[in-house]
């Protein structure tokens, strides 16, 4: 699935990985493994997360993209440290968000992360200035006063909101509020900071700005970033688009420099699968196998290096059937249509395993 987009020319930054995990870079920052996360209700089991498989690298840009009540916000929220996960593993830096005792997740969510909500109201209070709201988590973390300030100051400056320190969030556009929100959720310089849907009360300018301001935040301090957006164009800003669905990953895309156009990008979508073999078709491709056929079972054949998957109706009542010569499935009248896999199969290899 290729798509090209105006080349806007995203330049990765200068904190962004050299290289993605399992291309042979840097060890992940965040590791999920089989991830799981099942709500328990009164007498019913919500599966969220059903086998998250995911490595952020240091330093990297990720959006998560996905319909909702596909799993984004419980991903974060386990990533936060807010949810625990139910099995499967998750790292994040040394810490394994498993296993962590309650005392060591109020330390993590304190020393380690920077949350923004979509709703600015709740990143921000109502009564404090702007000038105070960033200094806020830097009193409870019991940093003196003089530091207090040299730190606002500094985030001030880089947030672009110089002139609005004493204003009050009610006093604040909501780029401006949204802005002060990521601010106040660095202000404890964590190395990681998480943003779930950080624009979805903006409009498109004011959303594209705050995307601009992620990515040189991420310049400017380091900081790996994860956000979930619906966002139409957030490819241009991240290094990687992570899509989700039902649950698991199901797809990653890339902008990626053509050569057909000058300066012009294409978004290059590639399928995930993970190292139990799974991965999920695109649901066009689902329908239109449905249509040719498709009831639950499929015949996969592999050529030349290419998956191709076809329909195989119903392979039991056909082997119950007694057998005519003719109904021989090589001599089927009306094979149905090859399914044409666009989409690249990408898949990581697993530490140590051959490339
Ligand atoms: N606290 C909860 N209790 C029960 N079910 C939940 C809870 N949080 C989320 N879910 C369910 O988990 C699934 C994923 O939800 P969520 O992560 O919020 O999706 P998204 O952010 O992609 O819209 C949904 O079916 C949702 O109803
Ligand atoms: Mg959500």
């Amino acid at each position: 699935m290729v798509r090209e987009t105006p080349g806007s020319g995203f330049a990765p930054g200068s904190a962004a990985p050299e290289s993605l995990p399992g291309e042979g870079g840097p060890a992940p920052y965040v590791a999920c493994s089989d991830l799981f996360k099942i709500f328990k209700l009164a007498d019913l089991e919500v599966v969220a997360l059903r086998g998250v498989d995911l490595e952020i690298a240091p330093g990297e840009v990720l959006a998560i993209v996905g319909a909702s009540g596909s799993g984004k916000t419980t991903l974060l929220n386990i990533l936060a440290g807010l949810e625990r996960p139910s099995a499967g593993q998750v790292r994040v830096g040394a810490r394994d968000l498993l296993h962590i005792s309650e005392r060591e997740l109020v330390l993590y969510r304190r020393q380690d992360v920077g949350f923004v909500w979509q709703a600015s109201s709740r990143n921000l209070v109502p009564y404090l200035n702007v000038r105070d709201n960033l200094e806020l988590p830097l009193a409870i973390a019991r940093v003196n006063r003089a530091r207090r300030r040299q730190r606002s100051e500094e985030l001030l400056t880089a947030l672009g909101i110089e002139d609005k320190a004493r204003r009050f969030p009610a006093q604040l556009s909501g780029g401006e509020q949204q802005r002060v929100a990521i601010g106040v959720a660095l202000a404890n310089r964590p190395p990681l900071l998480l943003a779930d849907e950080p624009t979805g009360e903006l409009d498109t300018q004011a959303a594209g700005e705050i995307f601009q301001l992620l990515g040189e935040m991420n310049r400017a301090f380091g900081v790996t970033v994860v956000m979930v957006t619906h966002y139409p164009g957030v490819a241009q800003y991240v290094n990687r688009v992570v899509h989700i669905r039902d649950g698991r990953i199901s797809a990653e895309s890339f902008l990626q420099s053509t050569f057909r156009r000058s300066g012009a990008t294409v978004q290059q979508e590639y399928l995930v699968v993970d190292r139990a073999g799974r991965l999920q078709l695109p649901r066009e491709y689902i329908e239109q196998l449905r249509r040719s056929g498709l009831s639950g079972l499929a015949a996969a054949d592999l050529t030349e290096g290419q998956v191709t998957i076809k329909p195989a109706g119903n392979p039991a009542a056909s082997a119950a059937a007694p057998v005519a010569p003719d109904t021989d499935a090589d001599h089927d009248p009306d094979p149905p249509a090859d399914v044409d896999l666009q989409h690249q199969l990408f898949r990581r290899p697993a530490p140590g395993e051959e490339r």
